[in-house]
């Protein structure tokens, strides 16, 4: 489906609730299959990344129902042998953590993926599940990836990348494997999976930069699931950038691991709050107000880049407008995400009249610039080129347009509905 996208004159106004975290509900999926007994997911992603996951374990033996809006999970806290192949679809999230839950089990699975997903790298999981004893044939290191289930051991693995995936898979395996898992990562990433297991009573504790883990019994729960600051962000941009805005978003997940982008904004010079900050399911969760504002440019680098990497194409949109010079540095992994994100945001980008030039490890932008739009806009594949370039359209000169858009329905497909009621 292609979408035009027209500049808007008013600005954004009113409240929304911003919908489930895609990374959380995973999690939530996967760790209350591993759970004997009936775990109960308020706020379940209805974005088709986590619909993968909840097929796969569905296929892996797992019974769910809908009750109340509640996705609610019955497992018997073992997994089955599936009858056939395993369909991650686009989502990276589901094929590496699943990869780790699959690794230690005493049967054989094949993981495969879409076109985007079976071209990402799969060797930052399958070299330390190797080493923990995991026995994973791929292509090259790529999706498909057969697994054939064996006993694990603990392992000490030092990760060069700060990937909560990587994290996950390994600390996954752990829980399934002899002995101490300890995983030590550059950066902190994300950290809702340390979170929700030791919510759900598993053993295991991080000391800085290391998480530990050890074989345990996972205890089902009530999870409830905050808004997606990753889908705030587009909204949060907008707000920022559209003259006249006055928007609160509800409900968000504020963990300081994905709260890169609100630190950035504060650096910018944004008017932005949080407001009724609190603790849900071990996470934290508040209301964000942003105003529309001035903005100055800024260095995002390091430790920053685990924190926002999902945010950084609609950041390069918000770096149009914002005086000065913007420069992305460290972020080299974007080129392996559903696309690559420094080389696609960079074009598209441009084709509306962007100054922006792409590095090895990641942009540089200068501001402000009038966006002329009057282009079409490829997603390729990827639902965050196409909300980021959605964003951009809105302060465009003239309209633009956006080919594939319904990629958006990865993980926001309620994106439309909620911007236009902040349009009345
Ligand atoms: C995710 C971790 C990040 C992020 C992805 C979701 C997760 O990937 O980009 O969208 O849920 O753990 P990496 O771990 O590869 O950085």
């Amino acid at each position: 489906m292609n979408k035009i996208v027209n500049p808007i004159s008013n600005g954004l106004n009113g409240k929304i609730t911003i919908p489930p975290d895609k990374s959380i509900s995973h999690r939530a999926v996967i760790f209350s299959s591993l759970a004997k007994g009936k775990s109960v997911i308020k706020n379940f992603s209805k974005g088709k990344d986590p619909l993968s996951t909840l097929n796969i374990y569905k296929s892996l033996g797992i019974n769910y129902e809908y009750k109340d809006n509640n996705l609610v999970i019955i497992s018997n806290g073992t997994l089955t042998p599936p009858s056939d192949i395993l369909d991650c679809g686009n989502s990276g999230t589901t094929m590496r953590l699943t990869a780790g839950v699959l690794a230690g089990q005493d049967f054989n699975s094949i993981l495969i993926g879409d076109k985007s997903l079976s071209k990402r790298p799969m060797k930052r999981v399958i070299e330390p599940l190797a080493m923990m004893g995991a026995i994973i044939k791929s292509n090259n290191n790529k999706a498909p990836l057969e697994i054939l289930g064996t006993k694990l051991y603990g392992i000490d693995y030092i990760s060069e990348l700060p990937s909560a995936q990587v994290k996950s898979a390994v600390l996954l395996a752990g829980l399934f494997a002899e002995g101490k898992t300890s995983f030590t990562e550059p950066y902190l990433s994300r950290n809702h999976t340390e979170l929700m297991l030791s919510y759900m009573d598993a053993e295991i504790s991080t000391n800085g930069l290391t998480t530990s883990i050890k074989k345990s019994e996972l205890q089902p729960k009530t999870l409830q699931i905050p808004g997606d600051i990753s889908s705030a962000a587009y909204f949060i941009a907008a707000g920022a950038i559209i003259p006249n805005s006055n928007i609160i978003l509800k409900d968000i997940g504020l963990n300081p691991t994905r709260t890169g982008i609100l630190d950035i904004l504060n650096l910018m010079g944004a008017d932005i709050e949080i407001l009724d900050k609190r603790i849900v399911s071990n996470e934290i969760v508040g209301d964000i107000r942003i105003c529309s504002s001035e903005l100055r440019a800024c260095e995002i680098s390091g430790e920053l880049i685990p924190r926002l990497i999902d945010e950084i194409p609609v950041i390069a949109v918000l770096a149009t407008q914002a005086q000065g010079q913007t420069i992305i540095k460290n972020a080299e992994d974007l080129r392996n995400k559903e696309s690559d994100r420094i080389k696609t945001v960079v074009t598209e980008l441009k084709k509306i009249g962007a100054d922006i030039e792409e590095t090895a490890d990641g942009m540089i932008i200068n501001g402000k610039t009038k966006l002329k739009g009057g282009a079409e806009i490829k997603t390729y594949n990827d639902h965050r080129i196409a909300m980021s370039l959605y964003i951009a359209g809105l302060i465009c000169e003239k309209e633009i347009l956006i080919e594939d858009f319904d990629w958006i329905n990865i993980s926001f497909p309620e994106f439309e509905r909620l911007f236009a009621e902040l349009l009345i």
